[in-house]
């Protein structure tokens, strides 16, 4: 007979699915991680807040994960819940100029699907991972654009289950940065432009092909590890110290592009840290500038 636990016992009872021992590297675009106690994919917001009151009650350690593009997870794993949202929070709607879709979308197919109905604003996004409420939550963009650019508002639930519409102006965007740290993202109102679909279809293409000349696509890693430094580039300062593939352990940095990290197959979160830690060091002592961490490091 299998005997569960209090968690388990909750988690059926609600109708969630859920993994135990689950490795969070099947979760991550570095594929590194260690196992996550409990991996639960919530579908509705009703089980969303009910998982919610649950961790509070029980004061468990919770995590909210999207694509998995920008996190670095240690390789003792997550002691506690990660909550991964499916089901209703990957639909989306579109009538006339606005969009309305669930925060599990993926980025990339929410912009391939309204340039299909001639709508402009997502198109210079589309080639970046990850799903739709993360790029909310790190403000994602390109040079000089960025997903709250089009945003009109969107729907949170705080971690004590409150559910609360929340306008553009609610919200404090910058640089690769929200302030929306204390919620989770459940649902996002876009406003887009009118355009015509070719151009919209050429910038997505122009896009793609300028991220495959400048970028390793293809390779486990997790976009820009750095965040630019005012008015300069991460990527050319780490290069201009001719650190392009130099590595630690089993990770490496790109031979295209010095602010990406590749996780050569047998990388690990200790050697990630180790080269993040190198690279911050040697930038710091060439030009005195203190790179910060655009991916997310979750101890
Ligand atoms: N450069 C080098 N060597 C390198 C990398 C870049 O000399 O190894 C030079 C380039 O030649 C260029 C300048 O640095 O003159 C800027 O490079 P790039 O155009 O690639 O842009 P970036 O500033 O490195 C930012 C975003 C990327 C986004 C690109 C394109 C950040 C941290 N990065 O990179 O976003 O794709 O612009 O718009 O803001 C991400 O956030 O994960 C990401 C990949």
């Amino acid at each position: 007979m299998i005997i569960k636990n209090n968690t388990e016992h909750f988690l059926s009872s609600i109708k969630c699915n859920y993994k135990l021992n689950e490795p969070l590297s099947k979760h991550t675009t570095l594929c590194i991680g260690g196992n996550a106690d409990y991996f639960v994919e919530v579908e509705t917001e009703q089980q969303l807040t009910s998982v919610l009151k649950f961790i509070n009650e029980n004061k468990i350690k919770f995590f909210i994960i999207g694509g998995g593009s920008n996190l670095l997870f240690s390789d003792e794993g997550f002691k506690g819940i990660i909550i991964k949202l499916s089901g209703c929070f990957c639909k989306y709607e579109i009538s006339q100029n606005n969009v309305v879709c669930g925060a599990a979308i993926s980025l990339s197919y929410l912009a391939h699907q309204t340039a299909q109905q001639s709508l402009s604003g997502l198109e210079y996004l589309s080639s970046i991972p990850g799903t739709v409420g993360g790029a909310v939550y790190g403000n994602a963009g390109i040079k000089n654009y960025s997903i709250s650019s089009v945003i009109d508002k969107i729907e949170v639930i705080d971690y004590f289950g409150q559910k609360r519409v929340l306008t553009k102006n609610d919200i404090k965007f910058e640089y690769r940065k929200s302030n929306l740290q204390d919620n989770i993202i459940t649902k996002i109102f876009f406003i887009l432009k009118n355009a015509d679909k070719n151009d919209i279809l050429k910038t997505i293409s122009q896009e793609t092909e300028r991220r495959k000349n400048t970028q390793p696509i293809g390779t486990k890693n997790a976009g820009c590890i750095f965040k630019n430094p005012k008015d300069d580039s991460a990527g050319r300062l780490i290069d201009s110290l001719n650190l392009k593939n130099y590595s630690i352990g089993g990770i490496k940095i790109s031979e295209v592009h010095a602010n990406f990290f590749i996780n050569q197959s047998n990388g690990c979160a200790k050697d990630m840290i180790n080269l993040i830690n190198f690279v911050t060091n040697k930038v710091d002592e060439q030009y005195n500038i203190k790179l910060e961490t655009e991916i997310k490091i979750i101890k």
